[in-house]
């Protein structure tokens, strides 16, 4: 979900707020809503729907004028999506209304209290038991500033989850913004005119680049030049504020007619700016800054476990051959939500490695707390520098994707396949396992991939991936097979078609076709397959010729020119060292997928059901 919130000191809130929404819609988008305080009263106008609904409701004008307000945009997870279940809710008095991000996992109980109190609910969300507790505390304590962070204080300890919460209160002396922060992200900038939170840099960024990122048990009052944090305890905390760098044509789709389009199309600079400043061609070795993953620090590494979600367990994956095939140390990737929950076995001398584009995903931390407790030490490779996985982690590897606003990722996925590449590099030199001249060897290749990637995004090439979508945007299923470091390129390949297209499309181990899913081939079933040159193009080679026998129909992606005679039709990609492949590979798929979800007239920058940022379990 998205919060957004303000109080200034003149003019309107509102178009601001609406602003706000608009940037974070991608964090969910079920619903929106906004409240604001005016004259001594709260208004709240929520609907179910894209924030488009809300702007409608609130044309007449109703929402104008007012100094303080709050705003949502919803990924449900208490109830269906619906006007009575959008953010704000609000208490008996209706002076407090609150939005929340994440989880109230004790919901029930507190609500048979409430309603044994004699209170009635109006929706099924977690987050209207809040808002009515805190109504209920607020105003029996007199219903001032003091009250209001006295009522919080009060709640916290009752309320058992995992919450971001913006509350706005109409105190005797005025609105009153409160943050909280127990979980989910949380950011504030202040100015002399106004106050600002948002659960996203971009909410917060137009206003001032100095943000302030809340950290757990913070209970933050915001206003124009005020920022008054406490714990849950009273005593005062102080939070350094950081500078972010935030270029205003990042939020807009910068003339393309999606943000995905955008993102794609970004890839050669993101590429360039996560990798070559980091390239030591001298010495054939990766520098990181700060001086990060040292000789010492590589050496004393025996066992990397891999941790994320999504698309960035996908780079996991291929970071697990690149790490083992270069740098020689054993890895384990797991899906973040799988590792929590089992018993998993951290040897001494594991590192931890958590892959996140958001560095907010709460399986992700989850999982990277526990391997820390049973005694792994944590590095992240994340795309948001103040994020808590960056904070929570010994050393970080960032991507400078910038800001990704299309929910299914692309330029931060392959912005972590090259930082990953740049680990495995550093790794293996640092360890004395990759010779000084080999090293060299594969970053010169590496330096050079930019015009490779700007290749697979020409005009031509663009009008080739639209092609294929074309021919093949009717078939029944779609099967991504790859091997070797390209494997997880097809698992990927298929969760954006799976995800933007929604077309059953599932990636596979090439070799593991004949074990399975051989059975699915027919012509109503399109085959890609991913092969680049390299130790494994003939294997897949064969691969490709096993389905052609059963009356598949195949395409074939990468740079083994003979994968190309041999399909019905081909995608060529320029070649490079193998251990680089994915990065290009990747980069047709993501159109085949954007292009086949243009021609079902899908909602490709917002696909259903899906949020960017996932901060609930
Ligand atoms: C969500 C998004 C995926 C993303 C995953 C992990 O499910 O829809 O696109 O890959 O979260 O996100 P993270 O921010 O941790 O990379």
């Amino acid at each position: 979900c998205g919060i957004v919130g303000a109080l200034v000191s003149s003019g309107s809130v509102t178009p601001g707020l609406i602003a706000g929404l608009s940037v974070l819609e991608y964090r969910g988008y079920d619903s929106a809503g906004i409240a604001v305080a005016r004259g001594g009263e709260i208004t709240v106008r929520k609907r179910r729907g894209r924030l488009a609904n809300l702007e409608e409701a609130i044309l007449d004008g109703s929402m104008e004028g007012a100094l303080a307000g709050i705003g949502h945009t919803r990924w449900a997870t208490h109830g269906e999506p619906s006007d009575a279940n959008a953010h704000p809710h609000t208490g008996r008095s209706s002076g407090l209304a609150l939005v929340h991000n994440g989880i109230v996992e004790n919901y029930l109980d507190l609500k048979r209290e409430l309603l044994n109190e004699g209170e009635a609910f109006t929706s099924e969300t977690d987050t209207e038991v809040l808002a009515r507790m805190l109504d209920r505390l607020w105003t029996q304590g007199g219903g001032d500033e003091a009250a209001l962070v006295a009522a919080v204080r009060t709640a916290i300890p009752r309320v058992r989850g995992y919450y971001a919460l913006a509350v706005l209160a109409n105190c005797p002396t005025g609105p009153v913004l409160l943050a909280v922060r127990q979980g989910p992200p949380l950011v504030v900038g202040v100015t002399p005119e106004g106050g600002f939170l948002s659960s996203d840099m971009l909410g917060v960024a137009p206003h001032t680049r100095e943000l302030v990122y809340l950290e757990d048990g913070d209970i933050a009052l915001i206003g124009p030049g005020r920022l008054d944090i406490t714990g849950s305890d009273g005593s005062v905390v102080t939070r350094e504020a950081r500078t972010v760098q935030w270029d205003p044509a990042d939020s807009g789709k910068g003339g393309y007619p999606h943000y995905m389009l955008k993102e794609i199309h970004e890839q050669p600079d993101v590429i360039a700016r996560t990798a070559f400043d980091r390239i030591d061609l001298g010495a054939g070795d990766v520098r990181f800054e700060g001086g990060g993953f040292d000789d010492a620090f590589c050496r004393s590494v025996e066992r990397i476990q891999i941790l994320g979600c999504g698309t960035a367990l996908h780079a996991g994956q291929i970071a697990k051959y690149l790490i083992e095939g270069l740098a020689h140390i054993p890895v384990d990737v797991d899906f973040a939500s799988e590792f929590r929950y089992r018993d998993p076995r951290i040897v001494p001398g594991t590192l931890a490695l958590a892959i996140t584009q958001s560095g907010e995903t709460a399986d992700t931390l989850a999982a990277t707390r526990l391997a820390r407790e049973l005694g792994a030490r944590v590095a992240s490779i994340c795309n948001v520098a103040g994020s808590s996985q960056v904070r929570e982690s010994d050393a970080t590897i960032l991507t400078y994707a910038g800001p990704e606003i299309g929910v299914a990722s692309t330029k931060a996925f392959t912005a972590q396949v090259a930082a990953a590449t740049l680990l495995a590099i550093r790794l293996a030199r640092g360890r004395g396992v990759m010779h000084e001249h080999k090293a060299r060897q594969l970053l010169e290749e590496f330096r050079m991939i930019r015009p490779k990637i700007e290749s697979l995004l020409t005009d031509e090439a663009i009008a080739r991936t639209r092609e294929i979508a074309r021919k093949h945007a009717g078939a029944r299923g779609f099967l991504f097979l790859g091997r070797g470091v390209n494997y997880p390129v097809a698992l990927e390949g298929a969760l954006k078609l799976k995800e933007i297209a929604y077309v059953h499309a599932e990636g596979y181990a090439a070799g593991e076709m004949k074990h399975g899913p051989i059975a699915l081939i027919d012509p109503g079933m399109t085959i890609l397959a991913i092969n680049s040159v390299g130790h494994v193009a003939e294997k897949t080679r064969a691969n490709i010729e096993q389905v052609k026998a059963r009356g598949g129909v195949t395409v074939s992606v990468g740079s083994d020119d003979l994968s190309h005679s041999i399909a019905d039709s081909a995608v060529p990609v320029p070649a490079t060292d193998e251990w680089l492949s994915p990065i290009l590979n990747s980069i047709p798929l993501q159109l085949i997928a954007y292009h086949i979800a243009e021609i079902h007239g899908c909602d490709i920058d917002k696909p259903r059901n899906l949020a960017k940022s996932v901060t609930v379990e």
